[in-house]
């Protein structure tokens, strides 16, 4: 097994919160993988020191064989890790083909050798290949609108358009069926599995069950701040471990359900 992304006894506090505890997980290259845990156990947080937004307080971070601990996030960009927000993050005031021209600009700019990112990143190659992504994504339709026209899940599909500019060897998506109409939630589901045929990996946090269970080969659980368990789905689903890290915050955490 070759791990794409790997993280090795992440730790992160905040004040007295100990967010990550030891977080090691490991994305084999080519899989679907799941992050699961209960509300507050860390799953943004693990993001977020591996996107670079967060810098740890112990551990390794490695793309490959490259050790990208407390990388910046344009350069984590740049190095081929894309990750999109469980609050998505699109320029609301720019329009969906303006957000991608930014995707362009943002994906060289980490490489730190671009002398004149507007003129380049927003030429006809780029809006090419930005039009063909918006077509995959299914919201071509509305490449002159303003972001903040779109609905909640038509965002979440141009925040995926918007890192896959960057040509990412890996997608982390944060919740990305959270607030999504099921129509929209099975077109994720597709994009992402059509996506991974041609070789892209996915890290996946996701609370629905089914959108989880149906599309990773390999769930990682994660309670605490630690990862406690890591399998294929059946096995995961009826881990004891697994139902007693969701059953143990059951009283503050009405959104889960295991099964
Ligand atoms: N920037 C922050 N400042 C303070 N506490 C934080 C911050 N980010 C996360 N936390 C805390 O860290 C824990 C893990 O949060 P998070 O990673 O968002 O969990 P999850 O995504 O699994 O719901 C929670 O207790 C949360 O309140
Ligand atoms: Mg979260």
């Amino acid at each position: 097994m070759t791990a794409l992304l790997r993280t090795d006894a992440v730790s992160k506090s905040f004040g007295g919160v100990q967010a990550l505890d030891g977080a090691t997980i490991e994305v084999e290259e080519g899989s679907i993988a799941g992050l699961i845990g209960p509300n507050g156990s860390g799953k943004t947080t693990l993001f977020n020191v591996i996107t670079g937004y967060e810098t740890v307080d112990g551990g390794d971070v490695y793309l490959g064989d490259q050790r990208i601990t407390n990388a910046a996030p344009d350069k984590v960009f740049s190095a081929g890790i894309g990750r999109t927000f469980q609050l998505t993050r699109v320029f609301s005031r720019l329009t969906v083909m303006e957000n991608m021209i930014v995707a362009a600009q943002h994906a060289e700019r980490g490489q730190g050798r671009l002398r004149n990112p507007l003129a380049r990143a927003g030429g006809p190659a780029t809006r090419r290949r930005a039009t063909e992504l918006l077509e995959f994504t299914g919201i071509v339709g509305h490449a002159g609108a303003l972001a903040e026209t779109l609905s909640y899940g038509q965002r979440k599909l141009l925040e995926l358009s918007y890192v896959l500019m960057a040509e990412p060897a890996i997608v982390l998506l944060d919740e990305p069926a959270g607030g999504v109409n099921l129509t929209l939630i099975s077109t994720i589901a597709d994009r992402i599995r059509e996506l991974n045929q041609r070789g892209t990996t996915f890290l996946i946090v996701e609370h629905n069950m089914d959108f989880v269970m149906g599309l990773c080969d390999q769930v990682t659980v994660l309670d605490y701040g630690t990862a406690v368990v890591s399998g294929p789905p059946d096995v995961i689903r009826t881990d004891p471990r697994v139902l007693d890290a969701y059953l143990g915050t059951a009283e503050d955490d009405d959104d889960i359900a295991v099964g």
